[in-house]
């Protein structure tokens, strides 16, 4: 059966919001395990309020197209499921593993907005792009600020092992 843009859109809406509740539960689980590092429980726990605003551009988007909250049905996708699961890991190395999950999610949500607003311009919902533009900007610095610390995280882990 043939779908139109503005369904493509919708289906995106929402599996963009099933994204970001996954992504809310892994920060919220790393987030009561970082006692030994605090900057990283610093950028989670801002990164956690963004996503809170991120879901609701989501809805906002949502509601324009007379989808109400309530019709949000936040499936599990298979590779955030593998990615969450990384995230799950209750070993020594968890914040490695945890780093290594965050950068692959926030790299997933990159393309998943950049592909919302390529749906929105083709569905000429030209009033939820700037939504999905200020997601994309906040995914994108969060991406960023992992890579930049991948390095320094590895470092608090040795500096962690070695005085355990
Ligand atoms: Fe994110």
């Amino acid at each position: 059966m043939p779908q139109d843009p503005r369904q493509l859109l919708i289906d995106g809406l929402r599996n963009a919001h099933a994204m970001e509740v996954q992504a809310r539960e892994m920060m919220e689980r790393q987030i009561g395990r970082l006692d030994s590092y605090p900057d990283v429980r610093a950028r989670l726990q801002t990164h956690l309020r963004e996503t809170e605003t991120q879901l609701q551009h989501l809805d906002t988007c949502l509601a324009e197209f007379g989808e109400s909250n309530s019709t949000v049905k936040d499936t599990t996708q298979s590779i955030m499921g593998n990615m969450a699961a990384l995230a799950h890991t209750v070993m020594p190395d968890e914040i490695l593993k945890n780093t290594f999950a965050n950068n692959a999610f926030e790299n997933f949500e990159i393309a998943a907005y950049k592909s919302l607003l390529s749906l929105a311009d083709l569905a000429g919902a030209a009033s939820c792009k700037p939504h999905l533009e200020a997601s994309l900007k906040e995914e994108q610095a969060m991406a960023a600020w992992v890579d930049q610390n991948v390095d320094s995280i590895t470092r608090s882990f040795v500096r962690v092992a070695e005085a355990a």
